[in-house]
């Protein structure tokens, strides 16, 4: 570069500027909408606060909406879109199909978001910012919204089905499953705190509360009663059994008392790796609540469209 630079300095100037521009580009900013859509956190929040207001586990939803987009090729709104003839949309994945909920409320934000600043703010930034308002909302901690991701014009419904990882799932195969996405055991264990929010279908816990070892004997009792060895697959219980609408360190004083839901869930409590850092949550909740805040930073970061890449849909379930 510098032989360059010495030889042709026009030439060295320019390259310079691309490549300051490129990193730029690259990165997303809280501050991104400012000048263009100065009231977009304040929007959301609005539309948010109603939609919890109405159903508190729309909170949850929204937040596993915002994981669910993030793990399959990136935070980039593809979960939003439904199948057209191009492409099997991420809505009917195996772990989306009737589980995932919230694609209205998105919708409605983006009305809302649409009317105000038109054709401006991507599906996937008004996805990041919900979900972080719906954790605020039902009393866990804050955080910045890096912004300015755009979206993307499809979608893979295998990649859903290979990159969620299941509630099967071993401390392994979890570890491995966040990994795939550079994020480390201890951010996975601390987004694992999500579920202190929202329901599961027994269908996705009864192995647990039947099968497994590691699991307390009158907690696994309380749940066999509304999740049968065979039928009642869509009956839903509180992910945790001490609050389910109020985001606090209680999933992690449930996993030392082996009241885990998931079998997923008890395996961050189960003799291995993650033990020591699961007590350090349950006694101690601004320890969580900041890894938790860091760790969804972290997530949605997930390789993000910017700069000139994807588009900024018009509507959030399908392609401009
Ligand atoms: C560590 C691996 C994870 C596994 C195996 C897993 C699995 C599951 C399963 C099976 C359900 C119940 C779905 C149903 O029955 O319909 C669920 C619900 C939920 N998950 Fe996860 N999850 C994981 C990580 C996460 C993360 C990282 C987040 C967010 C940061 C998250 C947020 C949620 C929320 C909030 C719910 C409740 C949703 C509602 O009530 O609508 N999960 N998860
Ligand atoms: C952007 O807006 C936020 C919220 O209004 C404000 O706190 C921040 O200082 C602004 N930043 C810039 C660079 O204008
Ligand atoms: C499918 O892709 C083709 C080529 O890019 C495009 O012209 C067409 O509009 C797309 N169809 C749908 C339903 O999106
Ligand atoms: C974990 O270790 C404790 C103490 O050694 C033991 O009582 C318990 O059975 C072990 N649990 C599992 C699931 O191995
Ligand atoms: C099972 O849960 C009860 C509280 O409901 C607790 O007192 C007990 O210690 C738990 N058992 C185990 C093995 O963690
Ligand atoms: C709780 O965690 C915070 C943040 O890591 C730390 O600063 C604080 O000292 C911890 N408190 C206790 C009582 O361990
Ligand atoms: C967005 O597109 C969907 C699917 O075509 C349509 O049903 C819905 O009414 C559209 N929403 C708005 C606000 O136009």
């Amino acid at each position: 570069m510098a032989r360059v630079c010495g030889r042709i300095l026009a030439l060295c100037f320019v390259v310079a500027v691309l490549a300051a521009a490129g990193v730029a580009h690259g990165q997303l900013s809280p501050t991104f909408y400012n000048t263009t859509c100065s009231n977009l956190e304040g929007i959301v929040r609005s539309a948010m606060t109603q939609a919890v207001n109405k159903e508190a586990r729309m909170g949850a939803s929204i937040l596993r909406l915002f994981f669910h987009d993030c793990f399959v090729n990136g935070c980039d709104g593809s979960i939003l879109l439904d199948s057209t003839a191009n492409f099997t949309g991420e809505k009917n994945a195996g772990p989306n199909a009737n589980s995932v909920r919230g694609y209205d409320v998105i919708d409605t934000i983006k009305s809302n978001v649409e009317a105000a600043c038109k054709a401006t703010v991507s599906c996937a930034d008004i996805l990041a910012v919900a979900a972080r308002d719906a954790v605020v909302l039902l009393g866990g901690p804050t955080w910045k919204v890096e912004l300015g991701r755009r979206d993307a014009t499809t979608a893979s419904q295998s990649a859903a089905n290979s990159n969620l990882p299941s509630p099967g799932s071993s401390l392994a195969q979890l570890i491995s499953a966040f990994s795939a996405k550079s994020l480390s055991a201890r951010d996975m264990t601390a987004l694992s705190g999500a579920h202190t929010i929202g329901q599961a279908r027994c269908a996705t816990f009864r192995s647990h509360i039947y099968n497994d070892a590691n699991v307390n004997a009158s907690f696994a009792s309380l749940r066999k009663m509304s999740c049968p060895s065979s039928g009642g697959d869509a009956t839903l219980a509180p992910l945790d059994v001490q609050s389910a609408t109020t985001f606090d360190n209680k999933y992690y004083q449930n996993l030392v008392v082996r009241q885990g839901l998931l079998h997923s869930d008890q395996e961050l409590f189960n003799n291995g790796t993650q033990d020591a850092l699961v007590r350090q949550y349950s006694s101690n909740t601004s320890a969580f609540s900041a890894d938790f805040a860091a760790a969804m930073v972290r997530m949605g970061a997930i390789s993000p469209l910017t700069g000139t890449r994807g588009q900024i849909r018009l509507n959030c379930s399908k392609v401009n």
